[in-house]
């Protein structure tokens, strides 16, 4: 329990380091595979509490990731109609799916409240910072 605890902790200044130094990601914050559920839960973030801490598998941006264990780059949240709103300023999102011994099991989830922000070099970014990520859970 004190292992998982100070994995939180990490997570959380992982996710406030993010949000305070790059100016365009506003929301930062990692979901991971509720036990057996198909649904993620919310773990640490920074930046406003959303409502939407349980999501199930296939429902949003970040639960079309849990099934297709792909990148999601949306540039203009406005064009997708599988999209869950957590707040009004929100222009765009990424997601980049966190695998431990190749398996999907959360995700990094970034909004920024700028339009098409994110670039090849976002993802390549996030890809390493989730392989850190997965290192501290094995
Ligand atoms: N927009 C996400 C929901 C999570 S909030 O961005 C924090 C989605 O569509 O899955």
């Amino acid at each position: 329990e004190s292992k998982s605890l100070s994995v939180e902790h990490r997570l959380e200044e992982v996710c406030t380091l993010l949000k305070e130094n790059i100016a365009y990601y506003d929301w930062v914050g990692f979901y991971f595979k509720n036990g057996d559920k198909d649904e993620l839960k919310l773990s640490s973030y920074a930046g406003a509490p959303t409502d939407h801490t349980i999501i199930p598998f296939g429902k949003g941006i970040c639960g079309q990731v849990a099934v297709s264990n792909e990148n999601f780059v949306v540039p203009d949240v406005k064009a997708q109609d599988n999209y869950i709103a957590c707040s009004i300023t929100v222009k765009a999102e990424i997601v980049v799916p966190l695998f431990v011994n190749g398996k999907n099991i959360g995700q990094i989830d970034i909004d920024s409240n700028t339009a098409d922000p994110f670039t090849a070099a976002d993802e390549r970014f996030l890809e390493w910072v989730n392989e850190q990520v997965a290192q501290l859970s094995s």
